[in-house]
């Protein structure tokens, strides 16, 4: 049976039931939901979880109850890795794997009744035909940008066209603008090397289908950013859509990344950052789930040595592939020899960093980031411009945004060679072009700060979602 913290009192509260995919970009922005309905709507909150991926319980927030569902379930096999990470293959086992053991626990939790509806990610449709079975309203938290899923939604129609998967991989081919999606390009379809498309196009059926028969969609992301795409999407489901983001400024939980991390975060850097001058520093993270080889640690590493610009780099234990070193927990074990004397003074290298507050420390003036959404979202929330390095899933659409539509940040293509990095560190910090970039980026951080003010359009979103929650 699924394992479980003690119940709650028995006092009967309205309860609201979550289950976030178990990656630490998709729990983040969950918990961070959960923060923010408690604070505003006296409602309880079930976190069901995947029990190999979950969350500390030293760190999770005390308010909730954690209910884990797979005991026992290998998690090696479910688990996206390397630099191409097969994200769909991983999404469509963790269904298969999971669904049966949440219909037990569904059914445990349920059984004295009181729970107003499910919030699901939109990657559990498994999940959320459970609930449907058993009677249990849904939602779905969109934890990506609006952007992608007008590119998902448009995904069948291109597969019709014989334009996915690529007809060719040259580089005219993939370089070939979709006038029906502008400005993406055909390569930003492309979700990853190891992801096969009828996986791909398994995935997007069940989530479109998924976020059609739920009651609404939640989005974290906000109206002015993304109010076209978010348009868009409220004609072409159906359902309401609630863009209520940015959800890491709106979570009332204080330190919500922090709970939510799945790995525990140096917050040294925050003391050296304190002695750096004021946007001097590029912060270098690529997410929790993206990896480089070796060759391209080294790339890194010299680039940013012989940029000369200040930088706080997060090395993952698990950032280097197929690594001798790779089983090290100890960050500095993997860079290369001479590195660590080049950049005394003027660089860190952590682990893991609290990045909501490494972003928004005055002396951070630049990110490179893979682009995930939430880390593409939290620096134009802090004015960070951006060096974009997207390897998989949607980070491509995420660039391709930051790059032409909000122009805060510009990709670093092809091959990672340390003369490459030494200039875009510098364009970003140094030059220009970044300056520019930056003030576009604080005109979106005002956007950003307004939107979750009183009669702001999130506050609004998040007033509108409380209403049809308690509808259920
Ligand atoms: C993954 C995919 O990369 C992404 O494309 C998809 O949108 C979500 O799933 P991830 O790689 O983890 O997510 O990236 P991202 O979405 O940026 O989320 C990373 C989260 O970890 C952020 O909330 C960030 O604040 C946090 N983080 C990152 C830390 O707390 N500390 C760090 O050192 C780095």
């Amino acid at each position: 049976p699924p394992t479980q913290t003690p119940a709650a009192p028995a006092a009967r509260r309205r309860r609201v039931l979550m289950f976030p995919l178990p990656f630490q970009g998709h729990l983040n922005p969950m918990l961070q939901l959960a923060g923010a309905l408690r604070a505003r709507g006296d409602l309880d909150v079930t976190v069901f979880h995947a029990a190999f991926d979950a969350p500390d319980p030293a760190r999770r927030p005390p308010e909730y109850r954690f209910v884990a569902v797979g005991e026992g379930v290998p998690s090696a096999d479910l688990l996206p890795s390397g630099s191409d990470a097969d994200f769909a293959g991983a999404v469509l086992r963790i269904n298969d794997r999971l669904r049966e053991p949440f219909r037990q626990a569904l059914a445990e939790e349920e059984g004295g009744g009181g729970a107003r509806c499910l919030v699901v990610d939109s990657n559990l449709r498994g999940m959320q035909l459970v609930a449907e079975e058993l009677g249990v309203p849904t939602l779905v938290l969109r934890t990506g940008a609006a952007a992608c899923l007008v590119a998902y939604l448009a995904f069948p129609a291109l597969s019709d066209k014989g334009l996915l998967p690529p007809p060719s991989h040259d580089e005219s081919v993939l370089d070939m603008p979709l006038e029906e999606l502008p400005p993406l390009r055909l390569r930003d379809m492309v979700f990853s090397a190891t992801t096969s498309h009828a996986n791909m196009a398994r995935c997007l059926d069940d989530l479109v289908a998924g976020t059609r028969s739920s009651s609404g969609v939640i989005f974290n992301t906000f109206q002015d950013l993304e109010g076209p795409d978010l348009h868009k999407i409220a004609g072409a489901v159906g359902v309401p859509v609630y863009p209520i983001g940015p959800l890491h400024k709106i979570s009332s939980t204080t330190g919500a990344t922090e709970t939510s991390s799945l790995l525990s975060q140096d917050r040294t850097c925050l003391e050296w950052l304190d002695r750096q001058e004021e946007a001097s520093v590029l912060y270098v993270s690529f997410g929790s789930l993206v990896s480089i080889d070796e060759a391209e640690l080294v790339e890194t590493a010299w680039g940013l040595a012989g940029s000369q610009v200040p930088f706080l780099w997060v090395v993952r234990h698990n950032l280097v592939s197929r690594s001798s070193s790779s089983s090290s927990r100890h960050a500095s074990l993997q860079l290369p020899d001479g590195f660590a004397e080049a950049t005394e003074g003027r660089g860190m290298v952590v682990p893991w960093a609290p990045q909501h507050e490494v972003l928004g420390h005055r002396s951070v003036g630049g990110f490179w980031t893979h682009s995930g959404w939430n880390s593409t979202l939290e620096s134009v929330c802090e004015g960070v411009p951006m060096i974009c390095r997207p390897r998989f899933a949607d980070q491509m659409i995420n660039m391709r945004y930051v790059q032409e539509v909000w122009r805060v940040g510009f990709e670093l293509e092809g091959g990672l060679e340390r003369g490459k990095v030494e200039m875009a560190a510098r364009k970003l910090m140094c030059g220009e072009e970044g300056r520019e970039m930056r003030k576009r980026a604080m005109d979106l951080r005002d956007k950003a700060d307004k939107c979750i003010k009183e009669e702001g359009s999130s506050k609004s979103a998040i007033e509108m979602l409380l209403k049809r929650i308690m509808s259920f």
